[in-house]
């Protein structure tokens, strides 16, 4: 057995943030991520101090294992979090899930198995007794391989409580350290679901030796109103990912609770017995990285955040209003609760332009938090200067879009090197496009469309014959003025699977073809490997036949 000291203590004195972006939230349709862009999120997921990562589900395939295993040995260092591997109540991919976590100073198996009796009956086909003896002979198993253990009884929001205790009863005795409480159709409300974490704290007879978690699905809206219900009754993990993306409508947003428990400490401080005006964290977050985070996980996934959104919308700090501008030029307490700094939102300040040097350039980019190889920073500083000759002033936002979409560009099995369109009022809107392809052939095709874009992508389509349907395609200026970035994100359909793409530039004809060609790269990488599990569409056998390559 490993014997890597457990860092949480069960009674925690503050929330332990459990970050499930790679694994839960990477379940969203579309949002598929590979190896590499996980292991940039993972890092990016460290500076932002979150307590454990659930880096992946190694049992789905092998491109899912290794990149677990990349994250433990490159991310789970001796001040980096605890790296978690998720397993259903299995022996192989316990196994799976321990030897992708290994390399990880600390490490975690998460296993689990439903308690409803509606997966008992129609998922799992399993009676009762026989889901208590998985629990308790899989968590002991998986104590044997690490020292840290989180056991989750699926559906926990709609399983009957006085199953649930027997269940966790046994898995803590079993060795879980953790026991966390999913709500996984996102069913309950508040209330509800801080009851059901009352009564487990006050029936089950060895809660004590475990740290009780949630893990909380947004499908009425109410997944942060239900992880903060259950930390006033007693919860001390809270599972979360960024920008709340995760299956279905999502998990509870990481960002919305940090600023929860920021902003109302005064509140949520007496819950961990300290004084109301203590200044002393919630929780590890460092709030400063979260925009930053937001823009990553949006950009590599393609899930764009709603201008909406709590926290990290664009329009969470813009005041629209006259009264509202009114108020707040008088006094920002007016009508802001909280300031757009504290999420290292900056004020987008103008810091470079076309005579800044390398120098200058890596400084600023070290500042954001951004370290690159001498080989990465080359071709960012490429990018800069030649937008800095179709741009006067850069900005902080300008410089992350350069680093996100130049220095993390992947594999590419089709490479756009021209495009080409006229179009105007009196055009047939026509384009042009020269692609290299797989077989290093350099082929050109042209096209004509109802208007440029689709032009570009029917000339695409003529070279890469994938069907698909385009279901999403959104332009979002990175700055204000004539001569901003355009960031373009699409998804696409292909025999219903999703695929996303994301590509910045001043063109945004050119962002539009290289978006899409960075989808159909996807979408060529994901047919050529190896065909992934979901976690819960599978059955709990503990025969589940093994996968190659563990
Ligand atoms: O929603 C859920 O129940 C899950 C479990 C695997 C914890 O994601
Ligand atoms: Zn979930």
């Amino acid at each position: 057995m490993d014997t890597a000291a457990v860092s949480v203590p069960a009674h925690s004195d503050r929330v332990i943030f459990f970050d499930t972006t790679l694994r839960d939230g990477e379940q969203s349709p579309g949002a598929t991520l590979n190896g590499e862009e996980k292991l940039v999120i993972a890092k990016q997921l460290a500076r932002l101090g979150v307590d454990v990562i659930e880096a992946g589900f190694p049992f789905a395939s092998p491109g899912d294992f290794e990149a677990v295993h990349k994250i433990a040995e490159v991310v789970g260092t001796e001040t980096g979090p605890i790296i978690c591997g998720l397993a259903r109540a299995t022996k192989q991919d316990i196994d799976a899930a321990a030897a992708a976590v290994k390399p990880a100073v600390r490490k975690r198996i998460h296993t689990f198995i439903a308690t409803s009796d509606i997966h008992l009956e129609f998922k799992l086909r399993k009676t009762r007794a026989e889901v208590l003896a998985i629990a308790e002979e899989m968590v002991t198993y998986a104590r044997s391989l690490v020292e840290d253990v989180e056991f989750s009884p699926e559906d926990a929001g709609r399983s009957d409580p006085e199953f649930l205790y027997q269940v966790l009863e046994r898995a803590i005795a079993a060795g879980a350290t953790t026991v966390n409480i999913p709500d996984t159709v996102g069913y309950t409300t508040p209330e509800e679901f801080g009851a059901l974490i009352r009564g487990i704290k006050e029936n089950v007879p060895n809660i004590d030796q475990a740290v009780i978690s949630v893990h909380c699905h947004n499908d009425l809206g109410l997944a942060v109103a239900n992880s903060l219900a259950a930390i006033k009754n007693g919860a001390r993990q809270v599972e979360s990912t960024i920008n709340g993306i995760g299956e279905r409508a999502g998990n509870a947003a990481l960002e919305e609770m940090v600023m929860a428990l920021y902003v109302r400490r005064k509140l949520f401080n007496p819950m961990f017995g300290r004084p109301a005006d203590s200044e002393v964290p919630l929780c590890n977050i460092d709030a400063q990285q979260i925009y930053k985070t937001s823009r990553l996980v949006s950009n590599l996934t393609g899930m764009l955040v709603q201008p909406n959104k709590a926290i990290v919308g664009a329009n969470a700090f813009a005041h629209e209003s006259g009264i509202h501008q009114d108020g707040v030029l008088k006094h920002k307490l007016t009508y802001e609760i909280m300031d757009a700094q504290s999420i290292g939102l900056s004020e987008n300040l103008i810091i470079l332009g076309k005579h800044s040097g390398r120098n200058a350039f890596r400084t600023r980019l070290k500042e954001l938090g951004f370290e690159l190889s001498e080989q990465d920073l080359n071709k960012a500083f490429l990018r800069f200067k030649e937008l800095a000759d179709k741009k006067k002033e850069i900005s902080d936002w300008d410089l992350e879009a350069i680093v996100n979409d130049e220095v993390r560009s992947y594999p590419q099995a089709f490479q756009l090197e021209h495009v080409q369109v006229s179009c105007g009022d009196h055009e047939l809107p026509t384009a042009t496009v020269r692609l290299l392809m797989p077989d290093g052939q350099e082929l050109t095709d042209a096209a004509v469309g109802t208007g440029p874009v689709d032009a570009v992508y029917k000339a695409i389509n003529r070279l890469v014959d994938v069907p698909n349907e385009l279901i999403e395609f959104s332009v979002q200026s990175v700055t204000a003025g004539i001569d901003a970035i355009g960031e373009v994100t699409i998804r696409l359909r292909h025999e219903n699977r999703v695929f996303s793409g994301h590509a910045a530039n001043t063109d945004i004809i050119v962002a539009s073809a290289q978006a899409y060609t960075n989808a159909l790269n996807r979408l060529h990488f994901t047919l050529a490997s190896a065909p992934r599990q979901s976690p819960q569409s599978a059955t709990h056998s503990l025969e589940t036949p093994s996968r190659a390559g563990v």
